[in-house]
């Protein structure tokens, strides 16, 4: 029988600690606060990767918020690559026609999702559409999207926890952490590999 995936000691380094991380979505929070002061915002996720920090931020805004939750997977490119093409497993389950929306990432790096998601969501006919991400991986960019507030801006180094994952695992770890070598170089346990 297979090994289980061994969450702590398969993390080569803390990139981002749970502190950093817990401050920096307060300071997000406050931010956001500030700038849709007596407006009501509709917080837009994209699952899986977002979760724990769309979680997290919201509790950190203190304007009324209403949340709604997209599923898009890429397909076309490798495992590590990502082409472009992006399908909707799940759609929006609202109109967001002249609302304020704050689409929220865990990671942007190449930004094919973003862009294709920026299209899709303006087309909604929001009032206005801001992006938020915990995580920016800008060496890695193929398409250049203003982002209005950015958690961290990182290195290009494969980076799982908070929501992150490496074949479906290590999404529950409390802080973003760079897998060892050795970990990815191996068959995940289930599903593929991804960027
Ligand atoms: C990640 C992340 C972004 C996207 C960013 O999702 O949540 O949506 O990749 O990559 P890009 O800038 O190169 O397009 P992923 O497809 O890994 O799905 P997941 O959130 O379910 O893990």
């Amino acid at each position: 029988m297979k090994a289980p995936v061994d969450l702590q000691s398969d993390v080569g380094e803390v990139l981002v600690s749970e502190e950093q991380i817990q401050a920096k979505v307060r300071e997000l929070g406050a931010r956001i606060s500030v700038d849709y002061a007596g407006r009501e915002l509709t917080l837009v996720s994209v699952l899986k990767g977002s979760l724990p920090f769309m979680a997290d931020l919201m509790r950190s805004i203190t304007v009324p918020v209403r949340i709604d939750l997209m599923e898009v997977s890429s397909y076309g490119g490798t495992s590590t690559e990502s082409s472009g093409l992006v399908r909707i497993l799940k759609d929006l389950s609202a109109s967001i026609a002249d609302e304020d929306v704050l689409l929220v990432e865990d990671i942007i790096d190449t930004g094919l999702t973003l862009n294709y998601l920026v299209r899709y969501l303006r087309g909604k006919g929001p009032a206005s559409l801001r992006i938020c991400t915990l995580l920016d991986k800008p060496a890695r960019r193929l398409v250049e999207i203003p982002v209005d507030y950015t958690g961290f801006t990182i290195e290009d180094r494969f980076v799982v926890g908070y929501g992150l994952d490496f074949g479906e695992f290590y999404r529950n770890l409390r802080y973003v952490g760079v897998l060892r070598p050795e970990v990815y170089s191996t068959p995940p346990a289930i599903g593929e590999p991804e960027a």
